[in-house]
């Protein structure tokens, strides 16, 4: 493998190269990286005409002696007008006493709630009753008996006849991932709760995110984060598709909604001001997809497409306007003054194909918004590879979901296309098929696509996998890169092959060979940079073996100074394992991952072994 260090004969790499895509899907950000511990917090996701469907709440009690549950449109928020009415018939003090611990519901969260012994739960709700109360507000084990944490909430019947918020903070006396929100009386009368919220007070640099998920976006240097879907931008029907303006503001006031492609109810605690302060916290650049007119079954023509676009120009306004406009003194009210650095904007998800407005829309949103904003660049999800694009774009969405062994050849998918047109951005890509549910197999071919991608770094400006995140609950999608449930958690082998191009963007790529080029197993790159953490200068060369055979390998760099590579701080790093189709589980979360050993004999010329299905970086310092 020839490389020539060169920075002449090199190609600085774009700055925003490799980054990340959330989408609410798998319950990526309800249940997930969203810390909200309560599911269903407003009593919304029935709907407003539902009696009584208030899941995953539950009854503590009998139904007909000790209390009956229902819904009514009685709350004090707009937007969400439903509340739980709980009738409580059994009194500790009359004859039908109630039993011990008292009658009530009770949120088992998503799939359980992960209570950790000594750390510290905000709880908040809003209440109104037809007297005075006594409710107990504790976190328990999953059957109710343990008691992990626990506050009565007392208050006469003038202190609570109107609404009333409360707010509890409640210390956890042991651990459970099991655990469940209970709220308790024993008192007989009528009692209104709405807006139940549970928040864990550490969160990721106190903005509300799991902390142990944004490590692993952090841990990955995300230069930016496409958000928030996918077909979760589009819904499959309008009325149910991500509207921005519904997630914003005070989270009791938002309605919350349906996700119907991948049919689940989200309360949009993780809404679009989350989404901007995520890109921010994690030190990278928000792609704001948003819905242009079109869902999976319905869209809108043209001729009326006008307030789409205005909501579009809104949501820019939100994003980094003036604190004193309109939508910016939202962002502002919220906590944000400062403009969020908002450049990219997307126009919808794959619809160009599928939609035969989808031209005419995306005119109407891309002259309005380079009139407001010139300087922000548009996304179409047209493909500009294999014909000219009849609109105008500063880059074109490509997605691509393909067997390991295409994955692997799709190195070369950018080699010989055109460089005239918009670049690409790969937001969506995986293998697929024999992935299982994250294999060796599925990694290494994702490896050599985005070597392949770094040295089409000229044309292909951004590339993100899919979909990121799976609670293991609700696995509507695989493979996924990072898996989870209320307390565990692990990257998949694809999650660790992004770890290798951490570096790369705004590296230099190398000009570097394969000798003799019919070496089809082997895909390789070298990349330049200089690490911002120590103030050095590195050069990493990664190469995929994609066959069964151990590889020999001579290693050569022209163009360095004589003995410029240090042996101390030059290091391998491995992606392999016993078997090609490994995965890692809750129980093997470490099953696949890299790792790193000093490199003895590193220096200009090497000889190296790459095991049999491999991915291997060799880091040498200068
Ligand atoms: O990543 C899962 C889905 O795949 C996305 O929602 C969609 O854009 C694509 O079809």
């Amino acid at each position: 493998f020839l490389v020539n260090a060169s920075e002449a004969l090199g190609r600085p790499i774009p700055e925003t190269l490799f980054g990340i895509f959330f989408e609410e899907i798998n319950h990526a950000g309800a249940g997930g990286l969203w810390a909200e511990l309560v599911s269903n917090r407003g009593f919304e996701a029935g709907g407003p005409d539902t009696p009584s469907n208030i899941d995953p709440w539950s009854i503590i009690g009998d139904e007909y002696s000790s209390l009956t549950l229902s819904t009514d449109r009685s709350s004090c928020f707009e937007h969400n007008k439903v509340a739980l009415r709980m009738e409580v018939l059994c009194d500790a003090e009359g004859t039908d006493i109630c039993p011990a611990g008292g009658v009530g519901i009770y949120n088992p969260g998503f799939w359980g709630m992960n209570i950790e012994k000594g750390k510290k739960y905000k709880v908040v709700l809003y209440l109104r009753s037809s007297g005075a109360i006594n409710v107990s507000v504790s976190l328990t084990g999953p059957n109710g008996l343990e008691t992990l944490a626990t506050h009565d909430i007392i208050a006469s019947s003038c202190d609570v006849s109107n609404w009333k918020k409360m707010e509890v903070l409640l210390e956890a006396n042991a651990t459970n991932p099991n655990s469940r929100l209970q709220l308790t009386t024993t008192r007989k009368g009528v009692i209104w709760f709405d807006q139940v919220s549970a928040m864990p007070v550490d969160t990721y640099k106190g903005h509300g995110f799991r902390s142990e998920l944004a490590e692993m976006l952090a841990d990955l240097k995300p230069k930016f984060i496409r958000f928030p879907g996918g077909c979760f931008v589009e819904g499959e029907w309008l009325r149910n598709a991500f509207r921005w303006k519904a997630t914003i503001g005070p989270w009791e006031e938002r309605p919350g909604h349906f996700g119907d492609v991948w049919k689940y109810w989200t309360d949009d605690g993780l809404g679009y001001f989350e989404f901007l302060q995520l890109t921010e916290d994690l030190g990278s650049l928000p792609v704001w997809v948003f819905n242009s007119g079109f869902s999976h079954n319905d869209q809108v023509s043209s001729s009326s497409v006008r307030p789409f676009v205005q909501e579009a120009l809104d949501s820019i306004e939100f994003a980094r306007g003036d604190p004193n406009s309109t939508w910016g003194s939202m962002r502002a009210a919220m906590g944000h003054p400062e403009p969020f650095d908002l450049r990219y904007v997307a126009l919808g998800n794959e619809d160009c194909l599928k939609k035969n407005n989808y031209r005419g829309n995306y005119l109407k949103f891309h002259t309005a918004i380079k009139k407001a904003y010139p300087d922000i660049k548009i996304i179409t999800n047209c493909f500009g590879f294999s014909r000219k694009l009849d609109h105008p774009a500063d880059f074109y969405d490509y997605h691509l979901y393909t067997s390991a062994n295409n994955m692997f050849s799709m190195a070369h998918r950018f080699d010989h296309t055109s460089r005239g047109g918009p670049k690409a951005f790969v937001s969506e890509y995986a293998a697929t098929g024999n992935a299982g549910k994250g294999n060796l197999l599925a990694a290494l071919a994702e490896a050599a696509f985005l070597i392949g991608i770094e040295q089409n770094s000229d044309i292909v400006s951004m590339a993100s996998y899919a979909p990121l995140f799976v609670n293991d609950n609700d696995r509507k999608w695989s493979p996924d890169a990072i898996v989870f449930n209320s307390s565990q958690l692990y990257g998949t082998p694809s999650y660790w092959a992004q770890h290798f191009f951490r570096e790369s963007s705004s590296a230099t790529v190398l000009h570097s060979t394969i000798q003799p080029n019919t070496t089809t197993s082997l895909i390789a790159s070298a990349i330049m940079w200089n690490n911002s953490d120590d103030g050095k200068s590195y050069l990493r060369i990664k190469i995929v073996n994609f066959g069964n055979d151990t590889v020999n390998l001579k290693i050569s760099v022209d163009g360095l100074e004589p003995n410029s590579i240090q042996l101390s701080g030059s290091n391998k790093t491995e992606l392999t394992s016993g078997n090609l189709m490994d995965e890692n589980s809750f129980n093997e979360p470490k099953k696949v991952k890299p790792t790193q050993s000093s490199l003895e004999n590193a220096g200009k010329d090497m000889d190296v072994v790459l095991l049999p299905y491999s991915l291997t970086s060799f880091d040498l310092l200068k």
